[in-house]
């Protein structure tokens, strides 16, 4: 399905693969866009927090959606998410928000109209689309999908060091165990990361860098004419 603009890249992956990370990288090199879907759900929790509409408040949540306009500035623009034309881009990675936003993600009206907008974003190609249910559901015929891995000792080791960067005191175990926990949670969700398509590359990420799963993935989009 590549576009006048590339190749569609559709990257999915297990929790604290450093599926973002990569996605940016990948889209840097290639000087495509970026699409961080998680970033859209996360904006939607924020705008429904905001306004007082719980995830279960369905009236509520159809005004919000008719109401709601989402854009993704481009990379050299500095990557940032505009909720109807603010910079929330901060907002929508604090705590309370990572607490709430699945309840918001699993809402059917919210999945549709948020899949519609993905798709109308990927029409052209030149993307690189990171998200649970990218190659099962949102870009089916991606030119090229990437399911990142990485064993649960080793997410809980990158984590756990992310969080002791950033002064948070938080044991290895307790790391672990919540990843495992939410490890849990996603395999009980029914859209997404089920399917395995049979076209999907699996890039397993134990023992590498990032540069170096980036440059893998790069090098499977050259080989697909990026
Ligand atoms: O990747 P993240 O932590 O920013 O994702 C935020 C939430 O949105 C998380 O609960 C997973 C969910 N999500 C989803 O349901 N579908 C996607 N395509 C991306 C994220």
């Amino acid at each position: 399905m590549a576009g006048p603009l590339g190749l569609v890249i559709a990257i999915d992956g297990v929790i604290g693969a450093g599926k973002s990370t990569a996605a940016r990288g990948v889209a840097q090199a290639l000087h495509y866009r970026h699409l961080d879907t998680g970033a859209m759900y996360r904006a939607v929790a924020l705008c429904g927090i905001r306004q007082g509409v719980s995830a279960d408040d369905h009236q509520g949540l159809a005004n919000l959606l008719s109401q709601l306009r989402i854009q993704l500035t481009p990379l050299d623009e500095g990557g940032r998410i505009l909720l109807n034309d603010e910079d929330v881009s901060d907002a929508i990675r604090r705590p309370e928000i990572t607490r709430v936003v699945g309840s918001y993600a699993d809402r059917p009206d919210v999945r549709q109209r948020l899949i519609e907008s993905q798709r109308a974003m990927g029409a052209e190609g030149g993307i690189v689309a990171e998200g649970r249910d990218m190659s099962t559901v949102v870009f089916p015929s991606a030119d090229l999908k990437i399911r990142m891995l990485a064993e649960l000792d080793e997410r809980a080791r990158r984590r756990h060091e992310e969080f002791v960067a950033s002064g948070v005191e938080i044991s290895l175990e307790q790391v672990r165990q919540d990843i495992s926990t939410r490890d849990l949670e996603d395999e009980q969700r029914d859209y997404g990361a089920q399917g395995h398509p049979r076209d999907v590359t699996d890039v397993l990420t134990d023992g590498l860098g990032i540069d170096d799963v980036i440059g893998q993935i790069v090098a499977l989009a050259r080989q697909r004419g990026a």
